[in-house]
């Protein structure tokens, strides 16, 4: 008989069992199935079967071709899946790699500063009051007895946003809105940001200021010394030598300025201290009896002191740094080593 059945079920099983990937997989379902493949070429020899033959032959074919089939497509399946796992087991996590580490933030210098200000004072009993950063020019000088044309406000290099109306160059506007609102006992700081036109290496047009302001019957300039002295000694180390300087601030009378001693070269003078040995670091004094009756306080009968000191100048002399600009420029070296 020209066509055996039973040999050409031999050679397909043959084929089958030598498939062992996906690409053995394609090459037999042609060499099988394929419009030359091996049932195909039986196929060619069909004709010459007698009718009975054709019947059974062509039923085995039959069979034989359904099978084949199944057969390969239960495999192809496997392969694929399989396949499927490696593509996963791949882009999965794998944990025995070290970590990513993740990049944290930190508290910015100035922020820190602001809030070392905030713990000391807030143990002294102050308050935390805030203001606008536009005033009105009567917020920002006129009512802090600095009138039209004094040479005070020379000073201050001011922002105008409009005629009569400033970005704050000072906190010490927030004295005036803080005692238009509440009677003595005052015992408030005012943290912010304050403007002037003013551009080098220890200043920027825009910085920050925190302002204190203490107000009761009986408040003496030795209030003032003992409350900024403990500060001092808070904030940059209880041996810093402290210095009261007579200075003029227009809102105050008697003022001063805050010398430290200073913390580079230990008061024998070096460039920071531009060989002085002390450090400016903030203006004082007794709240000026003008400026009481300004909001309404009788000067008879109460008294205070305020203070103003440059949050900028704090974080330089407590960090070591020579650069104002560096808290601005947003520099991750920098910032990352606070
Ligand atoms: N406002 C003053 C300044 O910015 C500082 C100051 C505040 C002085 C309070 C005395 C009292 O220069």
């Amino acid at each position: 008989m020209a066509l055996d059945v039973a040999v050409l079920q031999d050679k397909v099983s043959q084929e089958l069992a030598s498939i062992a990937s996906l690409e053995d997989l394609k090459r037999v379902r042609t060499s099988v199935l394929g419009r030359k493949g091996l049932l195909a070429q039986a196929l060619d020899q069909f004709k010459s079967l007698s009718p009975e033959e054709k019947r059974t032959v062509g039923r085995e074919i039959n069979q034989l071709k359904n099978g084949t089939e199944e057969r390969l497509n239960q495999l192809e399946a496997g392969y694929l899946e399989e396949e499927k796992r490696r593509r996963e087991r791949q882009s999965a996590v794998d944990i025995t790699l070290p970590g990513k580490k993740p990049l944290t933030g930190r508290v910015h210098p100035i922020t820190a500063t602001f809030r070392e200000i905030d713990r000391i004072f807030s143990s002294l009993g102050f308050a935390v009051a805030e203001g606008p950063d536009i005033e009105t020019d009567y917020y920002n000088f006129e009512a802090l007895n600095i009138p039209k044309d004094h040479p005070a406000r020379d000073m201050q290099d001011t922002f105008y946003v409009a005629p009569g109306v400033v970005l704050r160059t000072h906190t010490s506007p927030v004295q005036i809105h803080v005692m238009e609102k509440q009677l003595p006992p005052v015992r408030v700081i005012a943290p912010g940001a304050v403007y002037r036109n003013d551009q080098d290496i220890s200043h920027t047009p825009m910085f920050h200021q925190v302002e204190g302001l203490m107000v009761d019957r009986n408040v003496r300039f030795s209030d003032l010394k003992g409350i900024l002295t403990v500060f001092v000694h808070e904030m940059f180390g209880a041996d810093v030598p402290v210095r009261f300087r007579p200075s003029y601030f227009p809102f105050t009378e008697p003022s001063a300025e805050v010398d430290i001693g200073c913390v580079i070269c230990k008061g024998s003078g070096c460039r920071v201290c531009k060989g002085t040995g002390w450090l400016e670091i903030l203006g004082s004094g007794m709240v000026h009896p003008q400026v009481f009756r300004i909001v309404g306080y009788d000067p008879e009968e109460i008294s205070g002191f305020a203070f103003g000191m440059g949050v900028e100048r704090i974080a330089m002399i407590r960090y070591g740094i020579d650069d104002i600009k560096q808290f601005y420029n947003n520099d991750l070296r920098f910032l990352s080593q606070f």
